[in-house]
C-alpha cells in the first residue's frame, strides 16, 4: 500500500508536518503560493490503485472533498476527529481522507491519519451500500 498526499496553498503547512510524522508519496503543491485544488485533487485521485491511499488537505477540506468525489473508485471522506477517521475506513471503505487545515489542528490531523491508516473496512451491510452508491 502506497500512502499519496496532496494539498493546496491552504493546507501546505499541515502537508509538511504530516510528512515529518508518516511514510508519505508527495504529489504538491510545494509552497505557499496560491493554486487550486481541484488541480491536486485530480492529481492525487488518478494514482490511487488497489488498497493506496491518499490525504488531501485544503483550507475546510470542503473543495477537496466534493473534487476528489468526482473520480471513479474515489471514496473521500471528510474527518474533523479520530472516530470520524475510523468510521471512514469500517463503514464506507474511504480511500481518501480529507482534512481542513483552517478547522483542526496538527495534533488532530496526525491522530486522525493514524487511525484512518490503521483501521480496515468491515464489509457485510457496509459493501452492500457501497455497492449501492455505485449504481
Ligand atoms: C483557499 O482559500 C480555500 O478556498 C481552499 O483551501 C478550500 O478551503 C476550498 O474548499
Amino acid at each position: 500500500m502506497s500512502v499519496f498526499i496532496a494539498s493546496d496553498h491552504a493546507g501546505f503547512e499541515l502537508k509538511s508536518y504530516l510528512q515529518t510524522q508518516f511514510n508519505l508519496l508527495d504529489l504538491g503543491t510545494h509552497d505557499k503560493e496560491s493554486c487550486d485544488y481541484p488541480i491536486f485533487a485530480k492529481r492525487l485521485a488518478v494514482r490511487l490503485k488497489n488498497d493506496d491511499k491518499g490525504i488531501l488537505i485544503c483550507g475546510t477540506g470542503i473543495g477537496m472533498s466534493i473534487a476528489a468525489n468526482r473520480f471513479k473508485n474515489i471514496r473521500a471522506a471528510l474527518c474533523f476527529n479520530e472516530e470520524m477517521a475510523a468510521l471512514a475506513r469500517q463503514h464506507n471503505d474511504a480511500n481518501i481522507i480529507v482534512l481542513g487545515a483552517r478547522i483542526i489542528s496538527q495534533e488532530t490531523a496526525k491522530n486522525c491519519v493514524e487511525k484512518f491508516l490503521s483501521t480496515d473496512f468491515e464489509g457485510g451491510r457496509h459493501q452492500r451500500r457501497l455497492e449501492l452508491i455505485e449504481g
